[in-house]
């Protein structure tokens, strides 16, 4: 067997000691006699699976007190409305911040339950940038701020936390864990976890306290922040394998030296990718040069014409997945935490060569 090196936007690559580890505990977990699959989700080994992963998360992000975390289901897409249900009166105004197509969706489903007033779209510059703090036009009063600080599609990142004065709502969906971040900045951040955290089928959330007790009555059980924060994420049965995986990829994280030294080995593949990509007459990528996303590098070939052929050689050479969202075409390479740095040299060395042959 050999595994290729997978840039998907997600699900994505786990590390392979994660899937090593999963495989030798798959049929009996740590003498318990069974699967981790086939455990009560009540019982005392999920349980400490459960708690050590919760732990190890926070002590990961240096989550206080403070904050609850909680592990849900539905994706980053259920909460685009759980955010609303949980913060938002009918009749209030929250303020949205677009820079690509998940905002944009946030957006949509929000104004189901609110009034979305858009601070600032950044479709002018056909979400290749983020627009200057200064010119959003947030409202009096808002009961929070969304923003998506990773735009999986377009590879647009915000490379500070806007100062606002409502709480501030965080998408992370495709940039959690890939280095330090300050989360006592934040009232919410949610993430999918099928990119940094795990296999898909977890939402974690991580909601500061004060901001719990205010979901609508109608609020579906489980996305009710409050009923669920004090379940432990178990008021109904939580997706255990999916749990007990990103647990191990915890486990990888601080075994890795954490999130300094994770995002210190992000941030050499990411200059890799984009040095090559600006040096090279053949290759180029649309975003504006500061806010360029460390995890999704979207990239397009002079030929288009070529685009086929250059996938179709990079899969011959172990190179998988490197086909552009269908929006934006092109190609886009993401290179989250499991993605090793000989990944990004691989496809570097692929590019040139290709470029040299057909540019
Ligand atoms: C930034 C962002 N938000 C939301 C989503 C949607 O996530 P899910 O499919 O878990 O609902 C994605 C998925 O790729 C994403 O990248």
């Amino acid at each position: 067997m050999s595994r290729v090196y997978n840039f998907s936007a997600g699900p994505a690559a786990l590390p392979e000691a994660v899937l090593r580890r999963a495989q030798e505990e798959l049929p009996e977990w740590q003498g318990s006699g069974m699967s981790v699959m086939e455990m009560s989700h009540r019982g005392k080994d999920f349980m400490s699976i459960a708690e050590q992963a919760e732990a190890d998360f926070r002590e990961l992000l240096s989550i206080g007190d403070d904050y609850a975390v909680l592990f849900l289901q539905g994706g980053a897409t259920g909460q685009f409305a759980t955010v609303p249900m949980n913060l938002a009166e009918p009749g209030q105004t929250a303020d949205y911040v677009v820079t690509g197509s998940w905002g944009k969706k946030a957006v949509a489903e929000a104004g189901k339950y609110l009034a979305v007033n858009v601070a600032a779209d950044a479709g002018d510059s056909k979400y290749t940038s983020v627009p200057d703090v200064g010119s959003w036009r947030t409202s009096d009063g808002a009961a929070y701020l969304h923003y998506t600080p990773n735009e999986t599609i377009g590879g647009v990142e915000f490379h500070s936390i806007p100062e606002v004065a409502a709480p501030l709502v965080a998408d992370m969906s495709s940039t959690i864990l890939s280095r330090p971040l300050d989360v006592s900045r934040f009232g919410v951040i949610y993430a999918g976890a099928q990119k940094n955290i795990g296999p898909a089928g977890i939402t974690i959330v991580i909601v500061r306290r004060d901001l719990l007790g205010r979901a609508r009555p109608e609020t579906p059980m489980v996305m009710d922040y409050t009923a669920m924060a004090a379940a432990g994420s178990m008021l109904n049965t939580p997706p255990t394998y999916t749990w007990y995986v990103a647990g191990l990829v915890f486990q990888w994280l601080k075994d890795q030296g954490g999130l300094a030294a994770i995002g210190d080995i992000n941030r050499r593949k990411k200059d890799k990718l984009y040095d090559f990509i600006d040096g090279s007459g053949f290759y180029a990528n649309p975003v504006n040069p500061s806010d360029r996303s460390w995890m999704n590098v979207p990239f397009t070939l002079a030929d288009p014409e070529l685009d086929g052929r250059f996938l179709a050689e990079a899969a011959e050479a172990g190179l998988a997945t490197l086909k552009g969202h269908r929006s934006v075409g092109g190609m886009r390479a993401s290179i989250y935490n499991a993605m090793p740095e000989a990944g990004v040299d691989a496809l570097v060395a692929f590019m040139a060569d290709f470029e040299k042959r057909c540019g």
